[in-house]
This record gives structure tokens, C-alpha cells and sequence, in this order.
């Protein structure tokens, strides 16, 4: 395939099935928006189906219609167009979905079929792509050598078939002795000759529009369904004279649907294989594929680093020579160039160039860490706007926090942002030194330069270049243990340390004196 046959072949419609109720999957979730590789099911399909650039694309639904509906349109920024919601009635099968897809096509927005005639003349459709909404592996790449052999041949329709071991339940491609496609036989519909066929419909056809919704209205229900069958289109197209055809695919896992949760989790790791592999292929280590989980919508740049155990997700991108890993989950977070990041969850957040992130370190939404800049062991944070070179280096938590640039912000700091009704803000400037276990009672502002004391609570702001102290000073009460304690282990222990400090004073005393 070639890049220029994407861009050739774009058919006037793609009508993607998804009224089935996909009862296998035993899910109050409908089937088709269960997800792998970052999106859903019909998430996949579609994307796979606007990648042809269809003047329309359609999906058909019924069950759950709401919930499946308000998923779909929910794609369309993600797809760049929105999609035609058809809505299947009462009459069953995948022959009536088509016919529902078509006539929503001629209603949908627009009020005509793509590439309509004249105003009053009959709508004309060109060529119109059928998939489904659960065979999440199928690529744009397929679909256009299926458009493309279709429209190059003048075919009336074009079927996507497959070779499998085990055809059980899929329709048979029957073909006449000169090997040309004759139609499709359901499996509970075919003879024991017609089950040992192994070529198999995959339900992906490219149609001639006109033919398609002509041959449509000649299908009925009567074959062992009681279903409007799709299929019956190919010997209908034939017996009115149109050539039929079939394109074979050696990829089985392109036409695979998912009808159960463990057809569901093998789709899920052959296209996360796929994703790692391409990946691999364009310039990023990935140690331990099998350990690695990378969804279809994530972006990584060449020479960058994914060590073992690590999941990344949604719009994460990673750039050059950064290193993520080993056991990291990062959700649509960006990673500078030459940034590392270890040990790490993080959500919505932006990692500076340079900068270095964990081990152990849980970044929440709205973190943007600045270049060169470094969050350490054990350290949350949550809507944080750190500086190029500052320090978070271990132990605390900063939540609604601006810290400035070249600022150490001292082990077991936390920003206190929450008085138990409302988020406040903590803003500390830029070469700040905060002492350990500094506390910032927002909202508290500290100045540049500003140092605090160990053990600071910061309730009131800090001018530029001051030390903040809000510790009283030492006081040693002595003998407090053995007064107040006696005869316990500490009181012993004091006694001890009391008589050896005793004897030690006695034997300085005894001591000749020569220094009269
Ligand atoms: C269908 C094909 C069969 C093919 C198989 C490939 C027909 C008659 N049979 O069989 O030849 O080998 O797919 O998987 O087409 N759908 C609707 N509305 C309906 C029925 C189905 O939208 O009324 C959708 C489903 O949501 C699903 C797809 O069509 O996405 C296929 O439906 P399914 O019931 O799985 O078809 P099969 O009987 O397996
Ligand atoms: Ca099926």
C-alpha cells in the first residue's frame, strides 16, 4: 500500500454497524464501548473509517441508542468530522442496518445524499464503504486497497474475505468453478459442503451505492435468522449483471470483531504489539514489549527510551532522548526532550526538557514542571506551576502552588491549600531556600530570595530576600525524665548517662595541673 491510494480512494460514504446488543460480553456497557489501546471499540472503527475521508460517515445504532449515540458524537473532534447517527428499527440484521444507514444519509444535515444530483433529480450515491463497530484492529490502509481494487475493477461490490482455520459461524464466500464470487452463505443457513469453505465474509464490503440500496429493497427475511442479510446483496448484484468481487486479506486480525471479554483482551494485546512495533520501528527503544502498554493515540518521538512495566496513555507524548520507565504510568502528560521519568504516575501534566520525575512520585493534573527541574522520592502534586531548575526533590506535597524558577523547596514541605472549604493558592518566587518540613498555610505568598527555618509554618507572607522562623526557641527542661519518669528504661538510661558525666567531671579535677 501506498500513501497516495489513502488519499485516492474516498468513498462517498462509510456506514459503520452498531446496533447489535453484544450480549457475549455480559456487560451493562454496550459491547462496542468497551475499550483497548486508548479508545473504545467503534472509537477504533470510526477512526479507521474517517482516515478514507468519507464525504459522510454514518453509524448505525439500536442498542442502547443514547448512551451509543452520545459516545459517537463525542468522537467527532478527535475524527475531524461528525458523524450521521442512523437509528435501525424493529426489522433485524445487517441488510436492514444498511437500509436505515442510507436513508439517514438522504435526511442527515444537508438534506441529500452525497454527491446528489440537481435539485429534484434522484439522489446518486458513489461508492459506500459497510464496516462494524467492533473489529477494532481494521486499518484505514485496508480499506482503502479495498475502495481502490473496487473502484479499478468497476465492481458492483467488493467484499473483504479471509482464510481461517476454523470458519466456524462466519458466512462462506461461495465461488462458481471460473473462482468469481457467486454470494455469501450464512453458517446457519449453509449445506456441510458449503460449512467446509474456510474463506470467510468478513462483513467489510466496498458497494456501488445505487446498486446497494436498489438490491437492498429485493432483500427479505426469510433464511434461518429471520434476518435482513447484507449479504444476499452480492448474488442480487450479480443476478442484475454487476460484477462482484472479493479482496483477500492474509491479516485475520484486520477483520476480527470482539464478541467476548477474552476475544476482547487478545485484540487488545495484538494491537498494543502493533502499536509498540511501529514504535520500534520509527526510532524508540522499547525494552520489554510484553511489559509495555502503549495506546494507538500516544506520540513518541525517535530516540526516546520506554523501560519495563510501563503504561502510557490517551495524548501522552514523549519527546527525543527522554527516558521513561521502568514502572510508570503517565495519562496524557507530555515528557521534554532528555527528561526522565521513573517509578511515576502522572495525569495532565507537562514535564519540562531535562527534567527528572520520581522514583515514586504521583503527579496529578495540572502539574507543568519547568526545564531542568526535578520532583523527587515521594512528592504529590496537583495544579503546580513549577519553575526551570527548581527542586522538589523529597517527601511532601504541592497542590495550587507557583514556585519560581531556581527555587530548593527543602525536604517535607507541604503546601497546606485547603482549610477545609476552600482551594488556596501558595506562590514562592524564584531562588527560594525552604527549610525541611516547611508547612505553607494558603493562600501565602513567599518573595524571592526568601529562605524559612526547619519546622516553618508560613501563615503570613514572606518579603523578598527575608528568613521566615516560626519555631520558638529551644528550651531544655533537665532532669525532666527521672523526675517525672522514675524507674522506667528512659529514667535508667538518664541515671547512667548522669553518673558518667559525674565521674568524668571528678576525674578532670583529679587531674595534675600543669598548666600553672
Ligand atoms: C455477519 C455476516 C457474516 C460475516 C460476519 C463477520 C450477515 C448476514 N452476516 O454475521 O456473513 O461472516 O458478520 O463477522 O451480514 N448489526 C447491526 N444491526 C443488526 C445486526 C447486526 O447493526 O440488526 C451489526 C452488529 O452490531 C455487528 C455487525 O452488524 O457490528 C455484525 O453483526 P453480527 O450479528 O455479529 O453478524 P453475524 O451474524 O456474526
Ligand atoms: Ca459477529
Amino acid at each position: 500500500m501506498t500513501e497516495s491510494s489513502v488519499a485516492t480512494a474516498a468513498p462517498s460514504a462509510v456506514i459503520v454497524l452498531a446496533a447489535g446488543a453484544g450480549t457475549r460480553m455480559k456487560s451493562k456497557t454496550p459491547k462496542i464501548l468497551h475499550r483497548i489501546g486508548g479508545r473504545s471499540l467503534i472509537g477504533h472503527a470510526l477512526a479507521a473509517a474517517a482516515g478514507l475521508a468519507p464525504q459522510q460517515l454514518v453509524a448505525v445504532v439500536r442498542h442502547q441508542r443514547d448512551l451509543v449515540a452520545e459516545h459517537i458524537l463525542s468522537l467527532a473532534e478527535d475524527l475531524g468530522t461528525t458523524p450521521v447517527i442512523a437509528d435501525q428499527d424493529e426489522v433485524p440484521g445487517t441488510g436492514r442496518a444498511v437500509q436505515c444507514g442510507l436513508e439517514a444519509l438522504l435526511t442527515a444535515p444537508g438534506g441529500t445524499a452525497p454527491d446528489a444530483g440537481p435539485a429534484g433529480s434522484a439522489a446518486t450515491f458513489g461508492t459506500v464503504v459497510v464496516t462494524y463497530g467492533d473489529v477494532p484492529l481494521l486499518t484505514t490502509e485496508l480499506l482503502a486497497e479495498l475502495v481502490a481494487t473496487h473502484e479499478a475493477d468497476g465492481n458492483a461490490v467488493t467484499v473483504l474475505s479471509a482464510l481461517l482455520e476454523d470458519p466456524t459461524g462466519y458466512g462462506r464466500i461461495l465461488r462458481d468453478a471460473d473462482g468469481s464470487v457467486a454470494g455469501i452463505v450464512e453458517h446457519k443457513d449453509a449445506t456441510q459442503a458449503q460449512k467446509d469453505i474456510n474463506e470467510v465474509n468478513s462483513g467489510i464490503y466496498a458497494f456501488d451505492g445505487d446498486m446497494l440500496a436498489t438490491a437492498l429493497a429485493e432483500v427479505t427475511t426469510d433464511n434461518a435468522q429471520g434476518e435482513m442479510y447484507l449479504t444476499d446483496v452480492l448474488s442480487i448484484a450479480r443476478a442484475a449483471g454487476g460484477r462482484v468481487a472479493a479482496v483477500t486479506t492474509q491479516d485475520r486480525w484486520q477483520v476480527e470483531g470482539a464478541n467476548d471479554r477474552v476475544q476482547l483482551a487478545q485484540l487488545g494485546a495484538e494491537m498494543n504489539r502493533r502499536t509498540i512495533e511501529r514504535h520500534q520501528r520509527a526510532g524508540t527503544t522499547v525494552q520489554d514489549p510484553a511489559t509495555t502498554w502503549i495506546d494507538s493515540t500516544v506520540t513518541l518521538e525517535p530516540d526516546t527510551t520506554i523501560l519495563p512495566n510501563t503504561h502510557l496513555q490517551g495524548t501522552t507524548h514523549v519527546s527525543e532522548d527522554a527516558v521513561v520507565g521502568p514502572d510508570t504510568t503517565l495519562v496524557d502528560t507530555t515528557v521534554g526532550a532528555g527528561a526522565t521519568v521513573t517509578r511515576t504516575q502522572a495525569t495532565g501534566a507537562v514535564i519540562g526538557a531535562g527534567a527528572a520525575v520520581g522514583p515514586f512520585t504521583y503527579i496529578r493534573p495540572g502539574t507543568v514542571l519547568g526545564e531542568q527541574g526535578k520532583i523527587g522520592a515521594f512528592y504529590e502534586t496537583k495544579n503546580a506551576v513549577i519553575g526551570r531548575g527548581s527542586k522538589l526533590s523529597h517527601l511532601g506535597y504541592a497542590g495550587d502552588a507557583e514556585i519560581g524558577e531556581y527555587t530548593n523547596i527543602g525536604c517535607g514541605n507541604i503546601t497546606a491549600n485547603y482549610d477545609g472549604v476552600n482551594k488556596h493558592r501558595t506562590v514562592i518566587g524564584d531562588h527560594v531556600r525552604t527549610s525541611s518540613n516547611t508547612v505553607f498555610i494558603a493562600p501565602v505568598t513567599v518573595g524571592d530570595g526568601a529562605y524559612t527555618g526547619a519546622g516553618a509554618v508560613v501563615r503570613k507572607d514572606v518579603p523578598a530576600g527575608a528568613l521566615a522562623l516560626t519555631v520558638a526557641p529551644q528550651r531544655n527542661a533537665e532532669g525532666w525524665t527521672e523526675e517525672r519518669r522514675p524507674g522506667s528504661p528512659a529514667a535508667e538510661a538518664a541515671a547512667r548517662a548522669r553518673s558518667a558525666r559525674a565521674a568524668n567531671a571528678a576525674q578532670a579535677q583529679d587531674a595534675p595541673d600543669d598548666g600553672s
